[in-house]
């Protein structure tokens, strides 16, 4: 491969860098669903995880390579650090895929090495060429990353460069790990590297960037510019600290703007190929499904998939775009597969036409995912009128998403108004089957609810984050409840839909407990065999 391809690569890190940020951590059903999610968005590498880190991400990867990564599927890769019992790891997860990529790195800014590494940059520059060779004896397509790239000195990144490329890396990555450089300044960089490293035309040059300074996106469309060819991005832009550079943003830059980046890769400005691989009706879909799995919320004027994105306040503006959308739309809201609300199923269609519709809306359930989601279809169309695809996929991502079943919700009472103190009522069944009922007073129902369940549960936490979307509009619309609890330095999110937001609310403090409750055992478990060791 050389870096002479005519279109932008796609690697998406969501379940890798994304999934670093505090409180997303998804189990291994969770990144699978994403995975699975992200094939169909048409991404062309996915970074499912980092195989050395703990046993749960060797096993999310590997299982992702089996499912995932099929022969028309995408490349699936795993991060390695620049040691050999990373990069072991790293192959051996990847083993089931049909291709693989080991992305392995190493910093090599002079702040990194003097402080993080304690190295030379002789010794870097060795451990860097050798570990490449290492994973190459694995893979024929390596990534190397020299960590800290936008910070490194700029002759000893290009020798880094040449020296890993010959040693076998088919991409170089360059990050802007701390999310630091300005666009002309990520451009210059890239310019630099493509004028300065000799070899630079056997490896395809990728970018990858925090938001610190809300530059990321702008830096890569800069990179794109002067010769960069494959992004590193995440989904609503989720990741360390600010985030990484958002996939969605980058995506429909790329192709709104065709005309205008056409030129930079050798194309007719007028072409109207698309410059990326993506799908991009499925965007929308797949920013839910993240945000609902990982509960990070994607704020309402997010670029792209916000909620108000498309939607226009100002009279001017709804004046303009009822005349013509083109006053003051730059891109139809169905590209991103934002379909108008349809009204498509009611209390009276059966499973067929529910299955048929959550076919054509892209979901694959297994017969048993089915027949929960269609249970819940039921019982929210006795309350809901007309169903409609957001319903649809709000019923479907709640019924597939995996929180640990551990505790459950088998009753939510709550008595509250003006000239009442809110009380509530729960009752929850065990992981040992047990039911129990306990009741708190709040400052509100939901307050109430809370702290009736944590009377049950008994695992002190603190609530750090609740929101209550509407699906739809109308009264009797499904609200989503996003919660994050902190306990100790551990952040848990919990997700839920339903018309009635006292129960939403409070199946998703449970589902955050569950996972809270899931990680407690497995490190008993871990302290355990570390005793017996
Ligand atoms: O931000 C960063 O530098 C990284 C590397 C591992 C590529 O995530
Ligand atoms: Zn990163």
């Amino acid at each position: 491969m050389t870096n002479k391809t005519d279109r932008i690569i796609i690697f998406d890190t969501t379940l890798r860098d994304g999934e670093q940020c505090p409180g997303a951590t998804l189990n291994i059903d969770e990144k699978l669903v994403i995975a699975k999610q992200l094939a169909r968005l048409g991404v062309d590498i996915i970074e499912a995880g980092f195989a050395f880190a703990s046993p749960g991400d060797f096993e999310a990867v590997s299982k992702i390579a089996k499912i995932v990564g099929t022969e028309n599927g995408p490349v699936i890769c795993s991060l390695a650090r620049a040691i050999k019992a990373d990069i072991e790891a790293a192959a051996e997860a990847l083993k089931p895929a049909v291709n693989a990529r080991i992305h392995t790195f190493i910093s090599t800014s002079d702040i990194h090495l003097e402080y993080q590494l304690r190295k030379s940059r002789a010794e870097v520059l060795a451990i860097a060429e050798e570990m490449v060779a290492y994973a190459k004896s694995f893979v024929t397509d390596v990534e190397f990353s020299p960590m800290d790239a936008a910070r490194s000195d700029p002759e000893f990144l290009y020798q880094v460069l040449e020296r890993t490329i010959a040693a076998g890396a088919t991409t170089v990555n360059i990050p802007d790990t701390v999310g630091y450089t300005t666009p002309s300044e990520f451009g210059a960089i890239i310019k630099g590297i493509i004028e300065n490293v000799p070899n630079i035309d056997q490896a395809i040059i990728s970018v990858h960037g925090h938001n610190d300074l809300g530059l990321a996106v702008a830096n890569f469309l800069e990179a794109v510019k002067n010769g960069a060819r494959q992004l590193e991005c995440t989904i609503n832009g989720i990741g360390e600290r600010a985030g990484n550079a958002s996939l969605e943003e980058l995506v429909m830059a790329l192709h709104v703007r065709r005309q205008y980046f056409n030129p930079y890769l050798g194309r007719p400005e007028e072409s109207q190929e698309a410059l990326t691989n993506i799908d991009t009706r499925q965007i929308y879909k797949t920013s839910r499904l993240v945000s609902n799995l990982t509960g990070m919320l994607v704020q309402p004027n997010k670029a792209i998939v916000g909620a108000n994105a498309f939607a226009h306040e100002s009279g001017i503006h709804q004046d303009g775009v009822l005349k013509n959308k083109l006053t003051y739309e730059i891109m139809d809201a169905q590209l991103i597969g934002l379909t108008d609300n349809q009204i498509v199923l009611g209390k009276h269609s059966g499973r067929n036409a529910f299955r048929t519709r959550l076919k054509e809306l892209g979901f694959e359930l297994s017969d048993t995912e089915l027949n929960k989601a269609f249970v819940r279809f039921k019982e929210v169309a006795d309350k809901k009128k007309d169903i409609s695809d957001w319903d649809l996929e709000a019923i479907v991502n709640d019924e597939i998403q995996q929180a640990p079943d551990l505790f459950r919700v088998e009753l939510v009472q709550v008595s509250c108004g003006s000239n009442a103190r809110p009380t509530a009522t729960v009752t929850l069944r065990t992981p040992e089957g047990e039911e129990l009922t306990d009741a708190a007073i709040g400052t509100g129902p939901v307050d109430a609810v809370y702290k009736a369940i944590n009377r049950v549960v008994n695992v002190p936490n603190e609530l750090i984050e609740f929101s209550v979307q509407s699906v739809t509009a109308g009264i009797d619309a499904i609200g989503e409840v996003t919660i994050r609890l902190r306990y100790e330095s551990k952040v848990f999110s919990g997700h839920a839909a339903n018309t009635d937001i006292i129960v939403a609310s409070a199946q998703a403090y449970v589902n955050a407990l569950n996972r809270l409750y899931a990680s407690l055992r497995t490190q008993e478990k871990q302290e355990v065999s570390t005793q017996k060791v």
